[in-house]
């Protein structure tokens, strides 16, 4: 069995994670929205971090959404130049805990910098053997799905490799702090049979112990994938 945290024998291969609650957080504290994200960032850092520790083999996180589009332009240039930072300010500490990053979404809108960054810290880090980390940016599950639809697949596994996920195992658990209980438009193909965990921590607070308690309610759950359970 793979080593889990003291609590959990049972570690799921792929967590994803709908990083939500930002914006409530700098509210709370009469702070500006990019406040939110840029603790939400750190946040962010932290669980990539303990993922690895812990031996989780995918993270997928929900970072931008094709929907994050219709706030205020200020926010969303404020989310993006806080990526720039945080991908470039992390990037060596992520190459040598061996973690291999790539991007979940539509890139095609970003700016050259934005591209730039990005393609630096995925060619960095290609050939890394350790925690896949998938960020989900400008990403859409409609979009994905439709995108993928007219590629003609015939199969559900052809289709499952015109998916942006393409290579990964669909998610083992999704976790959604910030209090909210709904997908929004996340991984709607791959988490047909996901166990879904909510909790109510805001995303700039979220902690390692928060993702340990997701991971033992995951642990404690019984998957049947439409069968019975056995013994
Ligand atoms: C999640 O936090 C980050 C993004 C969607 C980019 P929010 O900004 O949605 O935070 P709330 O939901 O308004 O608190
Ligand atoms: C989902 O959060 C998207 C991300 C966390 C990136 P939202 O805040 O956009 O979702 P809704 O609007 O509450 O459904
Ligand atoms: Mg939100």
């Amino acid at each position: 069995m793979t080593a889990g945290t003291a609590e959990t024998g049972n570690l799921p291969a792929h967590v994803a994670v709908i990083m939500d609650g930002n914006g409530r957080w700098a509210e709370a504290r009469g702070l500006p929205k990019y406040k939110g994200h840029e603790a939400g960032m750190d946040a962010m850092i932290g669980i990539v971090r303990h993922a690895s520790d812990i031996g989780v083999k995918h993270l997928t996180v929900y970072a931008f959404s094709t929907e994050n589009w219709k706030r205020a332009q200020e926010e969303v240039a404020g989310i993006f130049d806080l990526l720039i930072i945080y991908v470039n300010r992390e990037l060596e500490e992520l190459h040598r805990n061996n973690v291999k990053v790539d991007v979940l979404g539509d890139r095609a809108p970003f700016s050259k910098k934005v591209n730039a960054a990005l393609d630096k810290t995925i060619d960095k880090t290609a050939g890394n053997t350790g925690l896949r980390f998938h960020i989900a940016l400008n990403y859409g599950s409609r979009a994905e799905i439709l995108r993928a639809a007219l590629a003609y697949p015939s199969t559900e596994e052809e289709f499952a490799e015109h998916l942006y996920t393409a290579g990964a195992p669909d998610p083992d658990l999704l976790i959604r702090p910030g209090g909210e209980k709904r997908l929004s438009n996340f991984l709607l193909w791959q988490c047909a049979y996901t166990e879904l965990v909510f909790q109510d921590t805001l995303w700039p607070d979220y902690t390692p112990d928060d993702f340990n308690a997701a991971i033992a309610e995951y642990g404690a759950r019984k998957r049947r994938f439409g069968g019975r359970t056995q013994g």
